[in-house]
């Protein structure tokens, strides 16, 4: 009876028939690792044991582009202007904050040990997770645990953890991911154990901190590129990122605080090479990592009943659009992430490079994997992680509020004080994205909180250096903004991009997931290319436009401009909506 439930459920969750048991499953999360300047090129044990082996999404987004919030929308698979944890530390974000929206009660770790799985996580879990709050309360939901403490989380040799809830352990010339690495080794033979005794699957997450600056705090205030294992220190001597046109270029790009960064000089982008050497370097313990996990479920003959997924919080850039190492942009380099899966039925060696998807997307994934039900508050949804077929989504809506941090040293210059140091952090660095990818079309556009706008032509403009809807246009190379795609002009691109975005900026749910249903309840667009038919044009023209009161460095519904948007009713009602506004000016609002 048991067993036919299961097989019942592998069924519903697409898996393999031969899967008569749930699998388990191994979520392994880095911090701040980038694709774009090739880190995935360098790890190849990761590429041996996961990428061949397994399917790699080439567009992969996360949400928001920093620690703290983009892991409570891993853990939560909401948005971040639903979960409202939209910072690092409180009043927004933080651990605290993630508790206080009631989080620590409802969060993908609980939901999988409530289903019947151990669960695990090692390694980091939030910002301002804490020596003093760490059992104020504990995190809940996991059967072990082992998490990195504030204030020393970024202290590559000496770093203090909370082992299974217990008094805080300092650990002194011990390298931090291998450490991890090492708990989480205790931690899977736990979970083998539980497979072996009752056939009690387990989901583990391994969080090292590596790629991350380290980042001394006390008493005062440090960053700069990771330390890396003695072992690892002579590799890449010769590598350089990559000198692509947005690197360190000529004129400056983007907008708000990013179009000030002055060029750096050669002393900034020699610092800056051997800061990514560094981040390289680092990461060689999570490749090593990476193929122990990968042994000891081939020795414990799990390997075939485990998903391996591996990603990263956000991205980082280094010296791309003249800007310090970092992350919190809305650039490609920032949000584009990592995102590897291995397991029971996933399709090896795949690399699937039109499909978009998000880090909203893998608390979905995860519970179907293991058989249970989605849940209604989900703002994305499974990946179609068992089919070779590269179609699906086309759209992610991202978010920020509040400053951009440099990283580097050269980053700082003392004008704006930062948790008790000179980090200069730019403030005005609230805005929301939408990136849209499809065989036709590929862009990116973005609403700042200052009202300026960004649209980049990714077609054409693959590292973002042309803001075709800047102060200053450049002569596109290839289509210039008089046809922007599919034939119609750049204000007719724009109104439906705006709309789009009008619903992303807000939307719960479903809406997230299906967005253009909500303006066309017919259900006959479901594509920007759909929307851009001319007969809507009117219509798209009439929508309220996305814009800022004012820059918050929290989520302020009123300084986010309009929420509600027209709904398309076929002409003739959208007609009467015109003749009576003052009957009831929300009619139109099906939201
Ligand atoms: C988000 O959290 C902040 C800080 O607690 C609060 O001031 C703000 O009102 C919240 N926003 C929403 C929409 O709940
Ligand atoms: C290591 O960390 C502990 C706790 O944060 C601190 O008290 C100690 O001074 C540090 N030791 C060294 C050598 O940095
Ligand atoms: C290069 O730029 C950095 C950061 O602005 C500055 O501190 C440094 O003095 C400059 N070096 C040279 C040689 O100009
Ligand atoms: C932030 O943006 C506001 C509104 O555009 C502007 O008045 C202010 O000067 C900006 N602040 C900084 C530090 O750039
Ligand atoms: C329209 O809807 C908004 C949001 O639900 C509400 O605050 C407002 O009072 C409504 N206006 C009218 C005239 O019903």
């Amino acid at each position: 009876m048991r067993l036919n439930l299961r097989v019942a459920l592998a069924a519903l969750a697409g898996l393999p028939a031969v899967l008569s048991s749930r699998p388990n499953i191994i979520f392994v999360l880095t911090d701040d690792q980038d694709t774009h300047m090739n880190s995935l090129d360098h790890m190849p044990l990761l590429q041996k044991y996961l990428m061949n082996e397994g399917t790699t999404f080439t567009k992969h987004y996360c949400t928001v582009a920093i620690c703290c919030p983009s892991r409570v929308n891993l853990l939560t698979g909401q948005l971040s202007h639903n979960t409202n944890v939209t910072d690092v530390i409180p009043p927004f974000g933080g651990y605290p904050k993630f508790v206080t929206e009631g989080y620590n009660d409802n969060h993908l770790g609980l939901w999988m040990q409530e289903s019947g799985y151990n669960t695990y996580y090692a390694g980091k879990i939030f910002n301002h997770h804490t020596v003093d709050n760490y059992n104020a309360p504990y995190v809940r939901g996991f059967t072990g645990s082992d998490f990195v403490l504030d204030p020393t989380t970024y202290q590559y040799w000496n770093f203090t953890t909370t082992h299974n809830g217990a008094a805080p352990q300092t650990f002194l010339g011990t390298y931090s991911p291998d450490f991890t690495a090492a708990r989480a080794y205790e931690f899977l033979d736990e979970g083998l154990n539980g497979v072996e005794k009752d056939n009690t699957p387990f989901f583990m997450i391994v969080a090292p901190i590596a790629p991350h600056a380290e980042v001394i705090l006390y008493p005062t205030m440090k960053a700069g590129p990771p330390s890396s294992a003695q072992r690892h220190q002579h590799l890449f001597r010769d590598y350089e990122i990559p000198r692509t046109p947005n690197f360190n270029p000529e004129e400056a790009s983007g907008v708000s605080w990013i179009a000030q960064q002055p060029r750096l000089n050669d002393t900034v982008i020699a610092y800056n090479d051997e800061y990514q050497r560094q981040r390289l370097r680092s990461l060689q313990s999570v490749d090593e990592m990476v193929a122990k996990i990968v042994k000891r479920l081939d020795d414990a003959g799990q390997l075939d009943s485990t998903y391996i997924i591996y990603t990263t919080d956000n991205g980082y850039h280094i010296s791309q659009h003249r800007l310090h190492p970092g992350k919190e942009c809305s650039f490609e380099t920032d949000i584009n992430v990592p995102m590897v899966i291995r397991g029971p039925g996933v399709p090896a060696g795949l690399v699937k490079d039109a499909v978009v998807s998000s880090h909203t997307d893998i608390a979905p994934t995860i519970m179907q994997l293991a058989g249970n039900p989605l849940r209604p508050d989900f703002d994305g949804q499974p990946m179609a992680v068992h089919e070779a077929v590269n179609s699906g989504p086309e759209h992610v809506g991202t978010e920020f509020w509040g400053y951009a941090i440099p990283e580097g040293k050269y980053g700082y210059s003392g004008k704006y004080g930062f948790i008790d140091g000179p980090a200069e952090a730019h403030p005005n660095n609230t805005y929301k994205g939408l990136r849209i990818e499809s065989a036709r079309y590929s862009l990116y556009y973005a609403v700042w909180c200052t009202n300026e706008r960004q649209l980049y032509n990714m077609k054409t403009d693959p590292y973002q250096m042309d803001n075709i809807l800047g102060d200053t246009p450049k002569k596109s190379k290839t289509s210039g903004p008089a046809s922007l795609l599919l034939g119609r002009d750049l204000e007719t691109v724009v109104d439906r991009l705006d709309a789009l975005m009008l619903v992303m900026k807000s939307c719960k749910g479903h809406a997230c997931i299906d967005p253009w249903r909500q303006i066309h309840p017919r259900g006959d667009v479901n594509s920007l290319a759909d929307a851009l038919a001319p007969r809507f044009d009117a219509f798209y023209e009439r929508q309220p436009k996305v814009a800022f009161t004012s820059c918050e460095l929290g989520y302020f519904p009123d300084a986010e401009g309009p929420m509600d948007y027209h709904v398309f009713s076929g002409g003739v009602l959208d007609h009467i909506r015109e003749q009576l506004p003052l009957v009831d000016p929300n009619w139109s609002l099906w939201t």
